[in-house]
């Protein structure tokens, strides 16, 4: 190898090592999040569910904890639990997905006040211009009690 084969060499091998250094912890950043475990935890909603009643659902509070850059803050959030009569339950997000207005339950149907917004029982758009059905909320039952499952 001559003097020229050798300088090129190392100044390849130079550039590889500083393109590495600013490569892998890019790289690394970019694809952390969606390699990152979402880790769940389950938070009580209804103490009882015999509370239930068929075609009348329930708004229940429940608390999570927000991350908002440095700040940790407890944020209240509301469902809507609908019992079958049959020991069956289904939990809808409150908020309504046309923008983010808080849905209330009015003798036959849930009713947004923001724009008018009307959906079934099944959470299905019956009118208004939310554009998607109601949120369903992953949540399981032990005993009588019932328990929302939320990103921690
Ligand atoms: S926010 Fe609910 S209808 Fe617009």
């Amino acid at each position: 190898m001559n003097r020229r084969r050798l300088l090129e060499f190392a100044t390849a091998a130079i550039g590889a090592a500083m393109s590495a250094v600013i490569a892998v912890p890019l790289i690394g950043y970019l694809i952390a999040p969606a390699l990152r475990a979402v880790d769940k935890r389950k938070v009580k909603l209804l103490d009882d569910l015999r509370q239930l009643k068929p075609g009348a659902p329930l708004t229940a509070e429940y608390v999570v904890q927000r991350k908002d850059g440095w700040m940790l803050a407890d944020e209240v959030r509301q469902a809507l639990v609908i019992g079958d009569g049959r020991g069956g339950v289904t939990v809808f997000s409150s908020i309504c997905t046309h923008a983010g207005c808080s849905v209330e339950w009015k003798g036959t149907q849930f009713f947004c006040p923001c724009h008018d917004g009307r959906f079934d029982l099944n959470g299905s758009v019956v009118s208004g211009p939310p554009p998607r059905p109601l949120v369903r909320l992953p949540h399981s039952i032990e005993g009588n009690r019932l328990y929302v499952e939320v990103e921690a």
